[in-house]
């Protein structure tokens, strides 16, 4: 698996904090004992959560050295785990079960959020954003270049789309209704105001065009390949008189107790 880079996720990080805080602002939980936070990236999210509870003791968890070595840096006595998500399981029934902008990476949302739940404590909570944006004119020009860029890469992409697991909002109240007291859904299209179409395209350079770039074989081929995708941008989010575009960006929100 390709390297994460952290500071080019971190530089859009002001946008990328909101969804976190929308996130925690719904979780009606008062003094959670211990919370995890998987895909836990550099510790940002990390950072929101021990600003709401600092009593609380949390755990960071990623299958990113890099994504962790940064976070490690910034707050080195803190709990830390290389682990993959699909493969952690907590030793005991953790307070609150919490994901930021992870989970569409990992694949059987079914016997994942079955999982999640059931290793939730009693009157605890698993709570959980992703990005839902996968129809979006950003995602549109990805695909297309990836499908009739160049014929060099055609077969090797044609699974990329694929790589990105968000169900329906239903799929996920079937799912976890059975194991929760009450569960909450909700989505929300941020409006992001962003310095041209450059801007969305190195936002989107550091995540969602991975999965494409980690299939091409060499240094010539990725260029090429970003080259078209910026000039896709540059055609589907025109800048206004002062540079400026809005960059809609819809997310879904689950918050389940027990
Ligand atoms: C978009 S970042 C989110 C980081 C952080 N939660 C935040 O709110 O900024 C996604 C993170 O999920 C991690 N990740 C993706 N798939 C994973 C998996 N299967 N297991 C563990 N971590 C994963 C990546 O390494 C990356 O650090």
């Amino acid at each position: 698996m390709p390297a994460w880079d952290p500071n080019l996720y971190l530089r859009y990080a002001n946008e990328r904090a909101r969804p976190s805080a929308d996130l925690i602002a719904q979780i009606r939980l008062q003094s959670p004992a211990s919370i995890v936070d998987l895909g836990c990236g550099p510790g940002n999210s990390t950072e929101q959560l021990q600003q709401r509870w600092p009593e609380a003791v949390i755990t960071g968890v990623d299958n990113s050295p890099e994504m962790l070595a940064q976070a490690k840096t910034n707050h080195p006595t803190w709990q830390w785990l290389l682990c993959d998500i699909e493969t952690w399981k907590p030793d005991a029934p953790v307070d609150l079960i919490f994901s930021n902008a992870a989970f569409h990476w990992v694949p059987g949302h079914a016997t994942l959020f079955r999982g999640m739940i059931s290793s939730v404590a009693s009157g605890g909570a698993l709570a959980v954003q992703m990005p839902n944006n996968f129809q979006s004119p950003a995602h549109s020009v990805m695909q297309e270049v990836a499908l009739g860029g160049d014929p060099r890469w055609a077969k090797a992409m044609a699974a990329v789309p694929g790589t990105f697991t968000v169900q329906p909002a239903a799929f996920y109240y079937d799912v976890l209704r059975k194991h929760a007291s009450r569960v909450d859904i909700w989505e929300t299209e941020y409006q992001h105001v962003m310095d041209g179409p450059k801007a969305i395209f190195d936002w989107i350079r550091s995540t969602g065009m991975r999965p494409y770039l980690d299939r091409l074989p060499d240094a010539e081929q990725k260029q090429l390949f970003e080259e078209m995708c910026l000039e896709g941008f540059q055609e589907a989010y025109r800048p206004n008189d002062q540079g400026k575009v809005l960059f809609p960006f819809r997310r879904m929100f689950i918050v389940a107790y027990r």
